[in-house]
């Protein structure tokens, strides 16, 4: 049977050229002992996948240029060779990047038994609906009554934050670019604040309109002048989870950091940075909480779904350019 799989020819300086992506083939070997053949429904693409394409480790090795990519994945077990998995079972895990997945059955994860789209695994229940929780819950310590400002409010970590922080009863302030998405944060209850053609300070005046009593959590998932605006509106004691910063991740030299970073003494803030990979062990936690809700529709979710393998780089380069609302994903 053949696999088609993407693999990166150069690591890129800047936002990367589409020609960077290389669709390739390779006939695969016969199952080995312990691994499963899996036929790929969904494939993520991901912010985070940018630094893997650096060439540099971070708290992940890097793609290795001519080497298959690597990335979340939900598809069906077509072939197996370990007695934990059986043909037909819908699973997750990190073959993605291609059509058709060899891999050890020790790296892949069957779906749990809950009435939600497959793809939600991706999403809203995976690992970002995890991110989400994890920032809000376990960094920023997030309590009722606070008032809440989530930066890429309506992408799939953004979305999953503002409405866990609303269902505590906090007041609720997203940022995000286009107007369709700030039209939905609105339907969420989500005050929405446009980023677009401003400056840090006139960002930073459109969130002291939209939440008077300041700010208390700030989830940082762009940094730049969302930062920069946040740091400005900050509370007594407020809490930023970092999440991301993906206004640098195609930086092509070092980005100055706030000019008003200071803030965070004047202001007593805690500022910490995370990696949800860490807090997996949470994971049924959240699952067990979020589960119910999403599959009952009291906490809802939106996805971007581009169409063939052959959609995948465009899928990821669209993340930089606020091509989604919800979570980004490519149907095979
Ligand atoms: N720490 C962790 O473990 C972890 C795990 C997952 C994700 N993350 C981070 O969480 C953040 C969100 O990830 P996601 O998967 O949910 O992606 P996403 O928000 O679904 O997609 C990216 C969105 O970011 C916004 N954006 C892109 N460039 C921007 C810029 N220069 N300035 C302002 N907004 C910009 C765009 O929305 P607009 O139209 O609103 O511009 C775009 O749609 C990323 O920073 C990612 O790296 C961290």
């Amino acid at each position: 049977m053949q696999s088609q799989f993407y693999t990166l020819t150069d690591y890129p300086n800047g936002l990367p050229d589409r020609a960077l992506f290389k669709l390739e083939t390779q006939t695969l070997p016969e199952l080995a002992e312990g691994e499963v053949r899996i036929r790929n429904h969904w494939l993520s693409v991901d912010p985070y996948m940018r630094g893997r394409m650096s060439g540099i480790r971070t708290y992940v090795e890097p793609f290795e240029l001519g080497k298959p990519m690597e990335g979340g994945a939900i598809g069906e077990v077509i072939e197996t060779n370990d007695s934990s998995l059986k043909v037909g079972d819908k699973v997750s895990h990190m073959g993605g990047w291609r059509d058709i997945a060899q891999l050890p059955a020790e790296g892949v994860t069957k779906l749990p038994d809950i009435d939600v789209p497959e793809q939600a695994y991706l999403g809203v229940l995976g690992m970002p609906g995890m991110t989400a929780w994890t920032g809000l819950n376990l960094i920023a310590e997030c309590k009722p009554g606070d008032n809440v400002l989530v930066s890429a409010a309506s992408g799939a970590v953004g979305s999953l934050a503002v409405q866990l922080a609303k269902a505590k009863g906090c007041h609720v302030v997203g940022i995000a670019g286009a107007a369709h998405k700030l039209a939905w944060l609105e339907s969420l209850g989500v005050e929405p604040v446009s980023y677009r053609d401003r400056t840090a300070q006139e960002l930073s005046d459109a969130i002291k309109l939209a939440s008077p009593n300041g700010i208390d959590v700030y989830y940082e998932n762009v940094g730049g002048i969302c930062l920069e605006a946040a740091l400005s509106q900050l509370n007594e004691g407020a809490r930023i989870a970092v999440c991301g910063m993906i206004d640098s991740y195609n930086a092509k030299t070092p980005t100055p950091g706030p000019s008003n970073l200071a803030q965070l003494v004047v202001r007593k803030a805690k500022m910490q940075g995370f990696i949800v990979a860490d807090h997996w062990a949470s994971y049924p936690y959240f699952l067990n909480e979020v589960a119910p809700q999403v599959a009952q529709g009291k906490l809802v979710y939106k996805e971007t779904v581009k169409e063939g393998l052959e959609s995948t780089p465009d899928a990821f380069l669209a993340l930089f350019d606020g091509g989604n609302t919800g979570k980004m994903l490519v149907k095979l």
